[in-house]
């Protein structure tokens, strides 16, 4: 959570410090602040609780004088509420050192005990102002702002980044991190800091990493890294794979609506380069290849809508490699002493890489001896480098707070991992292996089919149902997640109660929560499917149309059984089990957006999120 930027150049600093908080802005969005430092040595800075437009206004209207080195932060709150006083930056050294943070301080409470006997004032209820005082009286005794990061970052306990500027050190700006996501931008004559590289990549597309626990001191000319001890340290250069234009709305009235529209170019995308004359490429996962052979067990783990991707890379995997698959939520995982060896093959999923309960889990599994496999949307972010080796999805930036496009890329990419496995184990033969490439190649022309048939009925049927207090969502076997993430986007979008249930669970209880006028969306699977199914959930339609449910069927084209039974039924075009969750999730995400828009929500940014989870 919290995004943060840092800047040293020529440029205007607070162009680029706005520039990069607007794109941060889905980090964290209940309050921004700046802090400038001017070439007559005085710090400038503005922050205000609010979205980032109020800190522009602010700004407006009681300028601050322009410079070549500045920090800016957008925040999510932990430690103290959403005000202007809490808001970042903090400062220490009597104001001449301005601090912005990301994380958690977890020993703030004994940190600030001693610093207020020690006679130091708080303004702030955060945890941040302790780290700021505590660099500030360091430079007191050392003069530099790097030797004051390390004395500080030395006492400090729990998951940060931290960015500082002194008065005294104009052209200097230092990054520390521990546990927290933290980039450079490499720029000509020019360089930047931000928590994700949608912070800089406006100015530059050439980046690195910076690994745990390290310190970086970026001047216009150069960038330094080091350990926290002051041991220089390597970094990583990597070029971003996508311009700036892919993180804008493009003249799109959301990042939401413009995200759903891509959800057939994030399945194009995952799958460019990867699959080739009816076989799978994965040339990333060369060097895991006797690893991979040796795996007994595959574990995934997950949060939100990533666990849902998870959960049907499970049945795939399954299915297609024969190997036992699990599926956790990353947060529960490490708290109830699993079973892990070195043929446990854990399978981090997240769009982010930088979500702190599935990192955690990673690292616990990693320390357990399990073999770690990071499918990822966000390069150089913590968790893929963190594990034994990655998948990246190809979705492109995604920017707001509620996952669409990185879902059905990391479908994809799990069931590109599932071929991949069945292939080195030979559990599929390869005209089978082909064949369910074919399948995936044609998903997103049909995607494309989806999104354009169904937007206009599926924004009625939302529009008209605005002030619904409660929808259910049923699916079974791959229709299941689905439901259960449709259920997910109503919640966090629309603040809509809204469940997902397996529709053969309705009996074992929830089908009391049925009475006259209950709207329930129901996946229904394909009737061409050999298992007997289709027919069971058109019964589960039935039990439900009987106690007075208004149905919404998503089902494919030619489907007449559902028909009698359904209020509505939303179309999608034929594709083979493991493919439709590809298919039926579309209607489900563009109906949390349209009802949230129908009552007037910001689906980009809705109340009390983030987009990356950064605490445990
Ligand atoms: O970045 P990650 O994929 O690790 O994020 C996981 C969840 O926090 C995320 O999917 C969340 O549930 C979204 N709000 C869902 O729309």
């Amino acid at each position: 959570m919290c995004g943060i930027v840092g800047y040293v150049g020529p440029g205007s600093s607070l162009d680029v410090l706005l520039g990069g908080l607007k794109r941060l802005e889905y980090r964290g969005y209940d309050s921004a602040g700046v802090a400038v430092l001017a070439d007559d040595g005085t710090i400038g800075s503005r922050k205000r609780a609010g979205k980032l437009g109020v800190l522009v206004d602010e700004l407006d209207a009681a300028p601050i004088t322009d410079g070549r080195t500045g920090i800016g932060h957008t925040r999510w709150a932990t430690h103290g509420g959403p005000t202007d006083v809490n808001a970042h930056p903090h400062f220490g050294d009597g104001g001449r050192l301005a601090v912005i943070h990301n994380g958690i301080i977890e020993n703030f409470a004994e940190l600030k005990a001693e610093l207020i006997a020690d006679g130091e004032v708080f303004e702030s209820e955060t945890d941040t102002e302790v780290a700021a005082l505590l660099i500030g009286r360091a430079f007191r005794e050392t003069g530099d702002v790097t030797a004051a990061m390390q004395q500080a970052v030395a006492r400090l306990e729990g998951a940060f980044t931290l960015l500082a500027l002194h008065a005294d050190a104009p052209g200097v700006v230092v990054g520390a991190r521990r546990s927290s996501p933290l980039v450079i931008g490499l720029g000509e004559g020019e360089n930047f800091l931000g928590s994700d590289v949608a912070a800089f990549v406006e100015h530059t597309r050439r980046a690195m990493e910076i690994g745990e626990d390290q310190i970086v001191t970026i001047r216009p000319d150069r960038v330094d890294v080091t350990d926290f001890s002051g041991a220089p340290a390597q970094a990583k250069e990597f070029e971003i794979a996508w311009d700036a234009s892919a993180a804008e709305k493009g003249g799109w009235p959301s990042f939401m609506k413009k995200e759903i529209s891509e959800e057939p170019e994030a399945v194009a995308n995952t799958l460019r380069g990867r699959v080739h004359d009816g076989a799978v490429t994965l040339p990333e996962l060369d060097e895991v290849a006797g690893m991979l052979g040796d795996v007994n067990r595959v574990l995934i783990l997950a949060c939100g809508t990533a666990a849902y991707a998870g959960m049907l890379g499970k049945y795939a995997i399954e299915a297609w490699a024969r190997i036992p698959v699990d599926v956790e939520l990353s947060h529960e995982f490490r708290y109830r002493d699993p079973v892990l060896d070195e043929r446990t093959l854990v399978v981090s999923v997240s769009q982010s890489g930088e979500t702190m309960d599935t990192l955690m889990a990673v690292r616990y599994a990693r320390d357990r001896g399990a073999r770690t496999l990071s499918i990822c949307n966000t390069q150089g972010a913590t968790i893929p480098r963190e594990s034994d080796a990655v998948l990246y999805t190809h979705a492109g930036p995604e920017v707001a707070v509620a996952s669409t496009k990185a879902f059905v890329a990391q479908v994809t990419a799990l069931y590109l991992l599932g071929l991949h496995l069945a292939t080195l184990r030979g559990t599929l033969a390869a005209p089978d292996v082909a064949g369910v490439i074919a399948e995936l190649e044609s998903v997103p022309a049909k995607l494309s089919t989806v999104v354009e048939s169904a937007s206009a009925r599926i924004a009625e049927l939302a529009h008209w149902m605005s002030d619904t207090q409660s929808v259910l969502f049923l699916g079974r076997h791959v229709g299941f997640p689905v439901a259960l993430e449709g259920a997910l986007k109503l919640k966090e979008l629309a603040y809509i109660h809204a469940e997902g249930f397996a529709a053969g669970e309705l009996k074992h209880g929830p089908i009391a929560l049925i009475e006259p006028g209950q709207i329930v969306f129901v996946v229904v699977p394909s009737p061409r499917d050999p298992s007997s199914l289709h027919k069971k959930v058109v019964s589960n339609i039935q039990e439900i149309r009987a106690r007075g449910a208004r149905v919404i069927a998503i089902a494919e084209l030619g489907d007449v059984a559902v028909v009698p039974f359904a209020d509505e039924v939303i179309r999608i075009p034929l594709a083979a089990p493991f493919f439709e969750p590809l298919l039926t999730v579309v209607p489900l995400h563009i109906f949390g957006m349209e009802l949230a828009t129908a009552k007037g929500l910001d689906v980009d940014q809705p109340r009390n999120l983030a987009k990356s989870v950064t605490v445990e």
